[in-house]
């Protein structure tokens, strides 16, 4: 699927030396929720990661962030507890290359994931979690129209201190409401 600036598609095993320029990189790391980063990843652990994420899955969904371009592997994006029940999943992002921060490449693959989210799978809520440190992840989520729902105080502990992590969500109906 294909936004403005990226494409999304499915992982490859080619992909992984892209990945591992930065999946031990802690000013990438560092910002992933729960800090699911925060120890060392060997080449072996990533292969199994490749493996797992292009097998199919009911609960998880994970894709290759690339760049329309030149397809260039920029980093990866993934619904991950999706609900049927519930319509809703937990979505994920990360641009692991950075010298794409903040030209609006983030964004756009988030805009392609709730397209896919809302319009394909009929979803009815995206939710994520993102630390209070992180006002990059945040303000991109706040222009693709996600709400702060909530705080879970004190929940992630970085650089010698405890910091908040915000739960955010978009609704479908506002989803449509900008779409
Ligand atoms: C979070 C991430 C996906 C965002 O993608 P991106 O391509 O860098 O973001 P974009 O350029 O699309 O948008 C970022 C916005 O934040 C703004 N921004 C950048 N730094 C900021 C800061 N310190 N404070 C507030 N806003 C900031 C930018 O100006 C931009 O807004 P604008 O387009 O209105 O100017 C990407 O930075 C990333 O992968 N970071 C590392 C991993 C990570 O944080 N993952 C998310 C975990 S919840």
């Amino acid at each position: 699927m294909e936004g403005k600036l990226v494409r999304l598609r499915a992982f490859e095993k080619s992909d992984l030396d892209s990945i591992m320029k930065w999946i031990n990189d802690e000013e990438v790391t560092d910002f992933l929720a729960g800090g699911m980063l925060t120890y060392p990843v060997s080449s072996i652990a990533e292969e199994k990661f490749i493996e797992a994420a292009v097998k199919s899955s009911d609960t998880d969904k994970s894709f290759v962030i690339e760049t329309l371009a030149e397809h260039k592997y920029l980093g990866g994006t993934a619904f991950h507890a999706i609900n049927w029940l519930n319509r809703s999943a937990g979505l994920g992002i990360t641009i692991g290359d950075k010298s794409f921060w903040g030209r609006g490449y983030g964004t756009d693959a988030m805009r392609v994931m709730m397209r896919l989210g809302f319009d394909k799978m009929n979803l009815h809520r995206l939710w994520l979690h993102v630390h209070d440190y992180n006002q990059r992840a945040i303000a991109s989520y706040e222009k693709c129209g996600f709400k702060r729902e909530g705080v879970l105080r004190e929940d992630r502990f970085y650089r010698g201190r405890y910091h908040d992590t915000i739960v955010m969500g978009i609704l479908e109906s506002e989803y449509r409401a900008t779409a």
